[in-house]
């Protein structure tokens, strides 16, 4: 599967690499994009021999720089763009994707950027990761889950202050405010966060599955359901 516009989608046995791909332009995202995405989760979605997806940017200087500027205030109106949406829920697929995703970041991580990251199951940032929210200072917000996912991530206030004042953390603040599971130097990044997939993947899929699917499922019920849920999950692993 390739011949995408924005993205590079590679498998290498069973981890599957998510490459946002457009360097000129920060990587941002652009609705080539999310249409790429989108067509790259169903993918991975489908198909049992993934067992994780690692997400990267491509070049330098970022891993997305946010929602493509040159198409803001292009977007389609409000009746056209919740069509779209109910059509293609980019962000609630990505969300609840079977696998386990990772997200590898470096340099800007603004907007969308954050946003994917946040999709995924586990962040590592490189020690050079700026990580910022510009949306309500251009007048919108975010739309790609962030004002949901900020918050279960850091917590409620660290969430407001990124969103409300548009401050940008670096690598260090966001593994210290448990933006991200581990900072490390630029260079072992994607290394990293390859052997976190590799260690993952040599587990029994239908395990790391049902444990991913009891945290995600479990995150938005009280925990008298969530704890149903675990033994719903839990007692076919035990009829092996
Ligand atoms: N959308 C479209 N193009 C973008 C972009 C975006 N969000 N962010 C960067 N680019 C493009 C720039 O226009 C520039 O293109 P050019 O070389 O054709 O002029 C190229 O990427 C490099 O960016 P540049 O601004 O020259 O890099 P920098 O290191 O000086 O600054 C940033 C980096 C991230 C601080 C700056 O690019 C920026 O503020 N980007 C916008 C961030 C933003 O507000 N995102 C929207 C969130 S909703």
């Amino acid at each position: 599967m390739g011949g995408f516009k924005t993205l590079i989608y590679e498998k290498k046995d069973t981890i599957a690499y998510v490459t946002l791909n457009r360097p000129q332009a920060l990587n941002a995202y652009n609705i080539q994009m999310r249409d790429d995405l989108y067509e790259v989760l169903r993918a991975i979605n489908d198909d049992y021999e993934v067992r994780v997806a690692i997400f990267k940017g491509a070049g330098e200087k970022a891993f997305c720089a946010g929602a493509d500027l040159s198409e803001f205030l292009t977007a389609p109106g409000p009746i056209v763009a919740r069509q779209v949406r109910f059509g293609r829920d980019v962000w609630g697929l990505f969300l609840n994707i079977p696998q386990p995703t990772i997200a590898a970041v470096h340099g800007y991580v603004l907007g969308s950027g954050i946003e994917i990251a946040l999709c995924c199951d586990i962040r590592i940032a490189s020690e050079d990761a700026r990580f910022g929210l510009p949306e309500v200072g251009l007048g919108i917000i975010p739309a790609a889950g962030g004002t949901q996912t900020l918050p279960r991530a850091i917590g409620r206030s660290r969430a407001m202050e990124m969103l409300l004042t548009n401050r940008w953390v670096s690598g260090k603040e966001a593994y210290r405010m448990g933006l991200v599971n581990h900072v490390v130097p630029k260079d072992t990044l994607l290394e990293t966060a390859e052997e976190m997939a590799e260690r993952i993947a040599s587990y029994d899929p239908k395990a790391v599955r049902s444990a991913k699917q009891a945290v995600v499922r479990g995150l938005d019920t009280p925990l008298s359901e969530g704890l149903d849920l675990e033994k719903r999950l839990a007692s076919p692993l035990l009829k092996k």
